[in-house]
């Protein structure tokens, strides 16, 4: 299975993930040969690339991290967990509120009520056992993400950045009590964007400062909401708050200081107190969640290159990010994923293109390679090379 882009998809290739739409119905299955109409009607949802599976690439396997099951189990109960939230403010005029009377409203008896036997939340704390299960015997982010809607973003956007951070908090060594809370907070650490224009959310154009001004308020709604919700906790209801903030202090909403230091001999008994300090499980959501909503297409922008978002981060590391961090991050990250379409950058075949086949464990980022695509963009015999060895002096980039 490889990624392509939209325009190189033609009618008779073989869909390699299901695209799902806002309810998380599913719109195309997985298997299913495209037609000229789905192409048209996955362009107009404004989706970019897709997966798909042809004979000349499918001896390329991708492993998802999680089961297509459980994956929709836990989609659905954030939505759930969604509507109940919007359905508790039908009758509030958000729109034409203010920031302070819609935490006024948040905090109001009559709201506290609405989630006190919430059903929705308890449901979607049971399921998180199997998600963690599923997520713990995984090495290397690898088949990830899923080719989000416009529509279906947010929820999209929860559960890979969840995958994200349970395979980055397994990796740090946080025990089985903490990748519970940080599943539940990457799960709804958007949740404050319930109460966000969304025609804000989905603008194309470039934002205003006030427009902007207004989606940085959606970790405090966050925060204000979650903060005394039964089945949420300190730690959840702190990465709803606390993921936009930065190492340096230009971070949102608060502005607050990261120590850039990480101690994995140290980590086990970590505990949390006081308001205004950085927790660990932030740093992480502050890491897999701009992973995440860098590679996904968003409205106002395609999604940015793999080997692109690898260099961000890297290069985010002390100012916006933690760090030591960012160090354990990269070594689960491979810079070229399987199946992503890569160009060669130089030597004898400068200009030739195909595909990502599999990683070299011991060099995550030197892949071995198949090439499908001369400079001229005519199909040849296919040649796979190891850049760990015999390839080693070439050098790739990924072409979106
Ligand atoms: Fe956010
Ligand atoms: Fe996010």
């Amino acid at each position: 299975m490889i990624r392509r882009h939209i325009n190189n998809i033609a009618p008779g290739m073989v869909l390699g993930k299901t695209i799902y739409g806002d309810n998380y119905e599913i719109l195309l299955k997985k298997g299913i040969e495209l037609t000229n109409d789905h192409i048209q009607g996955l362009k107009k949802r404004g989706i970019v690339c897709v997966y798909v599976e042809d004979d000349d690439t499918a001896d390329i396997i991708t492993h998802d991290i999680i089961s297509e099951k459980v994956r929709t189990m836990v989609t659905k109960d954030v939505i759930r967990t969604y509507k109940k939230v919007s359905d508790s403010f039908k009758d509030s005029n958000l729109k034409e509120s203010t920031s302070e009377s819609i935490i006024n409203s948040i905090n109001s008896a009559k709201i506290k009520k609405a989630f006190q036997q919430n059903i929705e939340l308890k449901q979607l704390n049971n399921g998180i056992n199997l998600f963690i299960d599923e997520i713990m015997d995984k090495e290397i982010l690898t088949g990830l993400n899923t080719i989000k809607t416009h529509d279906n973003y947010t929820y999209e956007h929860s559960v890979d950045s969840a995958i994200v951070a349970l395979m980055f908090a397994k990796r740090l060594r946080l025990d089985s009590n903490k990748l519970k809370q940080i599943a539940i907070g990457e799960l709804l650490h958007d949740i404050g964007k319930i109460f966000i224009d969304p025609e804000i959310l989905n603008k194309q154009e470039k934002l205003s400062d006030h427009e902007n001004e207004q989606i940085k308020k959606h970790p405090v709604f966050g925060y204000e909401l979650l903060k005394d919700m039964e089945h949420v906790g300190f730690v959840a209801a702190h990465i709803a708050y606390q993921h936009h903030e930065w190492q340096d202090g230009t971070g949102y909403p608060r502005g607050l200081k990261g120590s850039n230091t990480f101690d994995i001999a140290n980590v086990k008994g970590i505990s949390y107190s006081g308001e205004d300090k950085l927790i660990l499980p932030a740093e992480i959501a502050a890491i897999t969640d701009f992973y995440d909503a860098c590679v996904t297409n968003r409205p106002f922008r395609p999604p940015i290159p793999h080997d692109i978002v690898y260099e961000l981060i890297r290069n985010g590391a002390e100012t916006h990010f933690n760090n030591e961090l960012v160090k354990y991050f990269l070594e689960l990250l491979p810079k070229y994923p399987v199946g992503i379409e890569i160009k060669i950058k130089n030597g004898t075949y400068e200009g030739f293109a195909g595909f990502v086949f599999s990683l070299n464990r011991e060099s995550l980022n030197r892949p071995i390679i198949k090439i499908l695509y001369d400079n001229n963009k005519n199909k040849i015999k296919p040649i796979v090379i190891d850049l760990s060895s015999e390839g080693k002096d070439i050098n790739i980039q990924c072409v979106f």
